[in-house]
């Protein structure tokens, strides 16, 4: 079976988040399942520098505003369909935003672009690989299912994923004639989203499978606050909606193998565990102090992961003797409040504001106990490298967090099953309480490390979610068959 994968990022050669890491991952968990599947993606700088093969595979004229080309390449173990276009890619900045901070003017088109070439793809552009299915993630690929519907020939099956609804590619409806569809495609029952073109609209409507990419978010985006405008279109196709949990790449996390890490450790060397802290707590200029309950934070600073709920929380961990160790980056207010707390506070509050691998990794290894106190995560990578890593996670109980920690409730503990701390509702009151919740956890050592071993032997590989996703591609193929 083979399978398109359209996406805007892809781990390890461009990444702003959980996205990346996703795609990068998923076709490898796939192979043992049969499945090839092979990634669209833009030619940015970086995905070009990165190229170890590359192989021109198609030419076009015109592709929203210039020439280019379409190649099959190679890097990092992955089989890539790139597009090299000048004018829409090679730029410095980042993949949605320039140097400025601004999102690119042309994003309509960029993206167009990726869902045209993808629904080229999908429809034999390149006879060596024409695929049974076309996978279309996040916006940014949302009209890939559209261009495919459109084109009105035979045509693979095509699936929607959405990693966050919060993002949601609307554009201005004069742009609807330069984008290549009828004319009669700008309604309600075409690509028209609240007098906007809608790229993930659009994906939404004509995808034969939505999915989303944890159960419990994929409930959650049916109601009004959960699918911030989308919900009644979800709530007509929700017989083709469904969650799948994400796994994690268990390679790149593993403490027992991981060498960003100061010391290597699993259940049964934990007291190598201790070294991590050390190093944790001097890289971040935290007091060396072992028995300090020691919180950490990996995480885009934005509105979606709550932190200005921890941060009206400081006062919290200072009076429980905790630290905290913040790796963030994004809101500048957000790091300025942070940066502002470490500065009054040396020793027991650090902050290390950018994005950093190496330091992601030492701090799922020495924190205790990782901090996600999201609005809304429809899945959530931290805290599954957090359960593997032995950092208890406390989260908000929303999405995929809900779906992926088991609060140490009372029945939990008499069960013996508990791997961290949920709190509800996501207000600052809730996270007090939490904190002062894993502080009494803490103080129990006994539990504390029975905790621990629960959280690393929890399953987050990737085979459960590679099931699912074989299941559906396979029944898709069946039901066009037919
Ligand atoms: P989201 O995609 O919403 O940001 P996820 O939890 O799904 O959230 O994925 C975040 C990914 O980005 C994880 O792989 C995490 O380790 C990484 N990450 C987030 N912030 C940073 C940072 N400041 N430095 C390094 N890695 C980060
Ligand atoms: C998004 C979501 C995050 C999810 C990731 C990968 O970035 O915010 O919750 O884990 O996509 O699916």
């Amino acid at each position: 079976l083979k399978v398109l994968s359209v996406a805007s990022e892809i781990y390890p050669l461009v990444k702003t988040g959980g996205l990346a890491d996703v795609v990068g991952a998923l076709p490898s968990a796939l192979v043992p399942h049969g499945i090839e599947m092979r990634t669209l993606v833009p030619g940015y700088p970086a995905v070009m520098g990165a190229l170890e093969t590359a192989e021109p595979v198609h030419h076009f004229d015109h592709l929203f505003g210039g020439p280019a080309r379409l190649l099959a390449a190679e890097a990092a173990g992955l089989k890539l369909f790139v597009i090299e276009a000048g004018h829409l890619y090679d730029r410095p900045g980042g993949p949605y935003v320039g140097p400025n901070g601004l999102d690119w003017e042309d994003n309509a088109l960029r993206f167009a672009a990726l869902g045209a070439v993808g629904s080229g793809l999908g429809l034999g552009l390149v006879p060596g690989f024409v695929p049974d299915t076309v996978h279309a993630h996040d916006w940014q690929a949302g009209l890939t299912p559209a261009y495919l519907h459109y084109s009105g020939g035979r045509r693979p099956g095509s699936v929607m994923t959405i990693h966050n609804i919060a993002f949601q590619g609307k554009f201005d409806a004069a742009l609807a004639p330069v984008l290549g569809f009828p004319a009669d495609a700008f309604s309600i029952h075409g690509i028209e989203y609240y007098g906007t073109v809608g790229y993930l609209k659009a994906g939404l409507k004509f995808a034969d499978r939505i999915t989303t990419v944890s159960p419990g978010y994929a409930g959650e985006i049916l109601l009004p606050e959960g699918g911030m405008g989308l919900e009644g279109l979800l709530n007509d196709r929700s017989s083709v909606v469904s969650g799948i949990l994400n796994g994690l790449d268990t390679a790149a996390w593993n403490p027992a193998t991981d060498p960003l890490i100061a010391a290597r450790f699993d259940t049964r060397r934990m007291k190598a565990r201790a070294a991590n802290k050390a190093e944790l707590q001097r890289r971040f200029g935290l007091d060396p102090d072992p028995d300090a309950l020691l919180f950490g934070v990996v995480s885009r600073l934005s509105w979606q992961k709550g932190l200005d709920l921890l941060a009206d929380n400081i006062g919290t961990l200072l009076g429980l003797g905790a630290q905290m160790a913040l790796l963030g980056a994004g809101d500048p207010d957000l790091a300025g409040r942070f940066a502002g707390a470490a500065q009054a506070h040396p020793g027991r509050i650090g902050v290390w504001l950018g994005y950093d691998e190496a330091i992601a990794h030492l701090v799922q290894a020495g924190a205790d106990a990782l901090l996600v106190p999201s609005r809304f995560e429809p899945c959530g990578l931290t805290q599954l490298s957090a359960l593997r890593y032995g950092a208890l996670p406390v989260v908000a109980r929303v999405g995929g967090l809900a779906d992926t920690v088991i609060d140490v409730n009372e029945m939990a503990r008499s069960a013996g099953v508990g791997t961290g701390v949920q709190f509800s509702p996501v207000t600052p009151s809730a996270l007090h309480l939490a904190l002062n919740r894993t502080h009494r956890l803490w103080q129990d050592k006994v539990l504390w490390k029975k905790l621990q071993r629960n959280a690393m032997a929890t399953d987050v590989s990737w085979e459960r979610a590679a099931r699912e996703y074989d299941r559906l591609f396979r029944d898709l193929v069946a039901e066009r068959g037919a």
